[in-house]
């Protein structure tokens, strides 16, 4: 439980991810019932979200004994709450009385939890500890004999993690050690989260994860990317890792191959100054081709002395490049030189299949002199400071532009995957990340 203590570290000198062995792939069909079907979207919460692992929210919102947060799943909600003892443990919100959620607020303190209804009361280990009129149970007092059925839970990451089944493995080895020790590296516990907001979406949530497991929509629905970061699928790599889960790396602070211009644009330039290197000795193909690299050197060189930190566990690749870690099955993890995204469609809580909840947090460090950072959703900077969550209906307010141009073609497959013109995937070997999400799932569907 104590990440302080950990250290991640790789390589200094490398300049992409390890490349992994790849799995076998089937070839099983993706067809639209998993989209759009009311039963599979039943037996998908039975078979496969009871059975992993979920983010929670943030660590650092449970410090002192009596801190909690709840999280919600489709119509599941969890408690996690610091025990008097210090470690974590994490319970159903549903009272052991006549099943009343007893908490509806977000993340709070508190000394006991007490149910609104009939005002049974628990301590921090979920053990029913009061009741009225306690001598009115034939039964014998539900104090002892009741409690608040508990739910597996962890801390990686500087984020709370939980888990609705005993036999699933633990955290550490359901995410593997090469998600560990990367994601690790980027020193997340000490992050703080600056935006937080969930938009009500028209799809359903493999959608999402379907479009952040492959980057062959890039060059077609964000053209704006193609100057900053690579986009050509030769140019990346991609790797699947047991589990499920699968890894994008994307050479960035550089135009992509797939650029065409003599010199770049913002918010390139501005980079560069900012780390001491002169834009105007950086043109045409032979200076653009260095720019990746100089950046690299001279973070490396200067991270010190700028109060970065975070970069001091940093391999090459890391000051410049962006890497997806799509953890199976929804919690998609962006992480960049200077801070992490979390790009998470969850289950909606009607349980409609074309529906779900699509979080967007932005996690960054925080830099000595900083009061504001860019936000990824558009809109003016955000204050380095723990964010309020805001809750929107889809299209009611921007979510940034790629997220918008990736939402908006969620709702459009949605509506295509319905049709009876529709019979299954023809994928390309670029989104072969998305094939196997599909066949983990298969597996955890089929037991
Ligand atoms: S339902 Fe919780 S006290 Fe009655
Ligand atoms: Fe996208």
């Amino acid at each position: 439980m104590n990440q302080a203590a950990e250290q991640f570290i790789l390589a200094r000198d490398l300049d992409r991810p390890e490349k992994l062995e790849e799995p076998q792939l089937r070839g099983d069909k993706v067809t639209a019932d998993r989209y759009v079907s009311r039963e599979y979207t039943r037996e998908e919460w039975r078979k496969m979200w009871m059975r992993t692992w979920n983010i929670a929210g943030m660590a650092y919102h449970l410090e002192e004994p009596g801190d909690y947060i709840t999280t919600e799943l489709a119509h599941e909600s969890i408690i996690c709450v610091r025990q008097d003892d210090g470690s974590l443990r994490a319970f159903y919100n549903s009272c052991p009385h006549r099943g009343t959620r007893i908490t509806s607020a977000e993340e709070g303190f508190a000394p006991k939890f007490v149910c609104p209804y009939h005002g049974w009361e628990f301590n921090h280990a979920g053990e029913t500890v009061h009741v009225p009129d306690e001598e009115d149970y034939p039964q014998g007092s539900p104090c002892g004999r009741t409690r608040m059925k508990e739910v597996r839970c962890d801390i990686l990451f500087g984020l709370v993690w939980v888990n609705m089944s005993d036999e699933a493995p633990s955290l550490r080895e359901y995410l593997g050690e090469t998600i560990v020790r990367e994601i690790g590296s980027y020193g997340m516990d000490k992050m703080v989260r600056v935006l937080n907001m969930t938009a009500d979406s028209p799809c359903n949530w493999k959608i999402i994860t379907d479009n952040f497991n492959e980057a062959y929509h890039v060059q077609t629905l964000h053209p704006a990317l193609i100057p900053y970061i690579e986009t050509d699928y030769r140019k990346c790599q991609f790797d699947m890792m047991p589990g499920g889960h699968n890894r994008g790396w994307f050479p960035a602070h550089s135009p992509s191959s797939l650029f065409e211009g003599e010199e770049v644009h913002e918010p390139l330039p501005s980079i560069m100054k900012e780390w001491g290197l002169d834009p105007e000795e950086y043109k045409g193909e032979e200076g653009i081709a260095r720019i990746r690299g100089d950046i690299q050197k001279a973070k490396r060189e200067k991270w010190r002395e700028k109060g970065f930190q975070h970069y001091e566990n940093y391999a090459d690749y890391q000051f410049t490049d962006y890497i997806i870690y799509n953890v199976f099955p929804n919690s998609v993890i962006t992480v960049g030189p200077d801070g992490v995204q979390l790009l998470r469609p969850r289950p909606h809580p009607s349980g409609d299949p074309g529906r779900c909840l699509f979080d967007h947090w932005w996690m960054v460090p925080e830099i000595e002199g900083r009061t504001h950072t860019p936000s990824p959703a558009g809109g003016p900077d955000l204050p380095v400071e723990d964010a309020e969550h805001e809750v929107i209906m889809y299209g009611e307010k921007t979510l940034g532009t790629t997220a918008d141009e990736d939402l908006s073609i969620g709702k459009l497959q949605q509506q295509g995957l319905a049709s009876a013109g529709f019979d299954d995937y023809y994928l390309a070997n670029q989104e072969r990340r998305v094939l196997r999400f599909h066949e983990v799932l298969n597996d955890y569907m089929s037991g």
